[in-house]
């Protein structure tokens, strides 16, 4: 079940509502990364706390641990991982690419041997479909072949592009396919590929739209391409994407690209950024990112960001309505030194705290039609360094 609706428009940006079978998302959204069936360091409750409407989990990983028999016993991946709001999965494409000369791909489905236990494994559109089944996450991602960058120390050519998009067409024809023969009442997302080539884009496009997917995904971005060229693309696909469904831009990215992205008509983003930069203290605020590991910070007692409401930097207000300030960023700065496992955690907790009020701030803008006045201060802010 996914059902699309949009609230308003401002030039390409779009605010609205996706409803799928385990709850409603507001769009534009942040999804939060969990790999594993876990988004690492924080508790579903602390997610919920946050606001965190829709996760993801990776067929990939939770196919090689704890494998599917653990997570079917507990009738999906919900159940297992304790978190009942909306769940997003992707394929396994993205991942097995990442496996690099581990991995054999041929027209049936790539072949590698598992980076756990050495096992040789065949994933193929049938079995991602069928993981992903299992899993019952609420958007199934098709599975796909990510272009990459550089094909083998050269620039990956056009020819070269051409070839593995349309492998993925021929895939997404599969999956929707083995996805129907499962009878999955969740929704399938078809991916656009094409390197960085835009008459590739637009042949991919065209071509998954004809099968017509209940969403569309953009992916082969953010593979080391340069940042002009990863603009490129986000200028050029995502609105011409049906506008009546939602698109999904994958793998992106840092705060400026969440802005930039909804301004070219994005509804959902994915990214580590946040939670991988938290465990290198790598902070995310206002007026630019913060290093919590540098000198500076030893004896600050502001907290990381004035303007956040997170636990990290408000604390929290008891049930008999006492008031426990925010942490120092003098004691983050002290436990981030002595590898204190609490540093990464109040960490990731900023760091997604931040990038999901960020997507409320640009949803209240939208509904507002101050879309563009807000990226503008947005900007002039983040510039001005902490
Ligand atoms: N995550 C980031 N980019 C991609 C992509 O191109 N395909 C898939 N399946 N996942 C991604
Ligand atoms: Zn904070």
């Amino acid at each position: 079940m996914l059902n699309f609706e949009i609230l308003a428009t401002e030039g390409h940006a779009r605010r609205g509502r996706l409803a799928l079978n385990h709850g409603v998302v507001q769009t534009p959204i942040f999804m939060p990364v969990g790999t594993y069936g876990t988004v690492k360091g924080v508790t579903p409750r602390s997610l919920e706390e946050m606001n965190a409407q829709i996760i993801l989990g990776n067929t990939f990983h939770l196919w090689m641990r704890p494998g599917l028999d653990v997570i079917q016993s507990f009738g999906g991946l919900h159940r297992f991982e304790r978190w009942d709001r909306p769940i997003l999965t992707d394929s396994g494409g993205f991942q097995v690419w990442s496996l690099g000369e581990m991995r054999k791909i041929s027209e049936e489905g790539v072949k590698f041997a598992s980076p756990v236990n050495g096992d040789k494994l065949f994933l193929t559109p049938e079995v991602s479909m069928q993981v992903q089944t299992l899993l019952d996450s609420d958007i199934v991602m098709q599975f796909d072949e990510c272009t990459p960058y550089e094909t083998k120390g050269h620039l990956t050519t056009e020819a070269e592009a051409k070839f593995s998009m349309e492998l993925s067409l021929r895939w997404a024809k599969r999956c929707q396919a083995e996805f129907t023969r499962l009878q999955n009442r969740n929704a399938l997302f078809g991916i656009v590929q094409g390197g960085m080539f835009e008459h590739l884009r637009e042949a991919s496009l065209a071509a998954l739209v004809d099968m017509d997917f209940p969403g569309y995904a953009v992916g082969g971005v953010s593979v080391g391409e340069p940042k002009e060229d990863m603009l490129r693309i986000m200028a050029h696909t995502p609105h011409r994407l049906p506008a009546h469904k939602p698109r999904y831009l994958m793998g992106v990215g840092t705060p400026e690209d969440l802005v930039e992205g909804v301004g070219q008509g994005v509804d959902m983003f994915d990214c580590v950024m946040p939670t991988r930069n938290a465990r290198n203290g790598h902070l995310f605020t206002r007026f630019g990112d913060l290093k919590i590991r540098n000198a500076r910070h030893k004896t600050d007692h502001r907290p990381l960001d004035e303007s956040c409401s997170c636990y990290t930097c408000k604390g929290h207000t008891a049930a008999d309505g006492t008031v426990t300030g925010g942490f120092s960023r003098a004691y983050l700065h002290h436990l981030e030194r002595c590898g204190e496992m609490l540093a990464p955690m109040l960490a990731t907790i900023h760091n997604l705290h931040y990038y999901l009020h960020l997507m409320q701030e640009i949803r209240d803008a939208l509904e507002a039609g101050r879309f563009a006045a807000f990226a503008a201060q947005f900007r002039q802010d983040r510039a001005r360094g902490v």
